[in-house]
């Protein structure tokens, strides 16, 4: 599916949908819908024949969910083990981690058709992803991701990784996931300030690609975020539309050689954000993308690409969504966020190259942008 869908002719809400992203044999479904914890058996057995799993989550998920997607699980005959429980957080993206789940699924005794469920946000499915990437050369994993983040983004596309003190995401691999489950229900319980960092990256795929979509989301953004009292319809909508579009650029540049490239809108500048902050919390990572698709913007217009009216819309939008826009009161120094864009891994040959925009709806890659520019446009409340 491409990732225009247009959003101007009245569309028909549904609570499921499916898309299926085709990669020959790296092909996998994503199902979106509710209740689908209870349905995960089913679609597993379905997808990937009746095999032992090995279920993988946070604390928190655990508490909210785990036990009874546990239950589920082990009524299907699918798992006899624990659940891995791991604390929750960015810091678990580390080699601690990864060694502690290695160790326990080899004292599991593990094998080839063992295949791990990641229950959770982007930083147990960016881990979990990782370990299966890793273990036994590459096994099976199944993403059932429960943040709105996870659920439009990090689920989708086959990146996993863990941080390295150096960087984020520095130490990963490409290795897809066999299925994809999305139960919007867990939605409810997702704190407010994550459902908006989220939503970030639902606006993104507006801006990018999708001037229709945006304008969609202009009207419907806030029921999506409404946590109990959110529309599931409008909720099951942008997911999919999300996910159409994550899987049109993974499926036309699987390994980010090029297009998929477009995905990374707003996040040059988002990384140095969360970087200077050390990941301790105060800045999630959508957050740390609303003000860096700004960012991407103001640097836009700046160059002569972007008109002065776009930059001011989408400010306000995302500051009507709750979401930080601006700079001014962080004291971040200049200098150490432009030391960290060098570490990006577009970075080609000393040169930082930014997804910069035409318009709303009309990104491309530009090589080549001058650190003078880029330190005026952080220089800019
Ligand atoms: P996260 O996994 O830390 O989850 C955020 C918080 O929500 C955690 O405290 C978690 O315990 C809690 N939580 C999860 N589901 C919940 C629920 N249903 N109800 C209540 N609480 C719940 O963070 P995230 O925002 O999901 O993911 C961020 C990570 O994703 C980052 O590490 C980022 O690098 C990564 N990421 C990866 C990709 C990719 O393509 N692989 C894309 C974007 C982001
Ligand atoms: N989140 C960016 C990508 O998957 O390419």
């Amino acid at each position: 599916m491409s990732p225009h869908t247009n959003f101007d002719k009245p569309m028909g809400l549904s609570n499921a949908s499916q898309v299926k992203i085709d990669l020959g044999p790296r092909s996998y479904s994503i199902h979106i819908g509710t209740d689908y914890l209870e349905r995960a058996p089913e679609m597993i057995v379905e997808a990937l024949g009746r095999r032992r799993c090995l279920i993988v989550t946070d604390s928190t998920v655990q508490h909210f969910y785990g036990r009874r997607f546990h239950d589920i699980m082990t009524g299907a005959g699918l798992t006899r083990d624990d659940p891995l429980v791991m604390p929750v957080g960015e810091q678990t993206k580390n080699f601690s981690y990864l060694s502690f789940l290695l160790d326990n699924l080899f004292m599991r005794n593990i094998d080839r058709n063992t295949i791990l469920v990641a229950l959770g946000g982007g930083v147990i499915g960016d881990l979990t992803g990782f370990v299966a990437a890793v273990a036994l050369r590459g096994i099976d994993y199944v993403q059932i991701p429960t943040t709105l983040l996870s659920q439009v983004d990090s689920a989708v596309g086959g990146k996993t990784a863990i941080n390295s003190p150096r960087g984020k995401n520095l130490i990963g691999a490409f290795h897809q996931p066999r299925l994809v489950i999305i139960d919007v229900d867990t939605l409810k319980t997702l704190p407010v300030r994550e459902a908006r960092a989220g939503y970030a990256e639902i606006i993104k795929y507006g801006l990018i690609g999708n001037a229709s979509f945006y304008r969609w989301l202009e009207v419907n953004g806030p029921s999506i975020t409404a946590g109990r009292k959110a529309r599931v319809e409008v909720q099951v909508q942008a997911i999919r539309t999300s996910c159409a579009a994550k899987a049109w650029y993974v499926m036309e540049d699987e390994r980010d050689a090029n297009r998929r490239a477009l995905l990374n809108f707003g996040h040059t500048f988002a990384h140095a954000f969360e970087s200077i902050t050390n990941y301790d919390g105060s800045l999630l990572h959508g957050e740390a993308v609303a003000m860096g698709l700004v960012k991407a913007f103001q640097l836009s217009e700046r160059l002569g690409h972007c008109p002065h009216e776009d930059v001011e819309r989408v400010e306000a939008h995302l500051k009507g969504m709750g979401l930080p826009t601006s700079l001014s009161g962080r004291g971040w120094p200049v200098h150490p966020l432009i030391a960290v864009m060098f570490n990006d891994k577009k970075v080609m040959d000393g040169e930082l190259t930014f997804v910069l925009t035409r318009g709303i709806g009309e990104a491309f890659v530009e090589t080549r942008v001058s650190t003078d520019d880029v330190r005026a446009v952080l220089e800019m409340p």
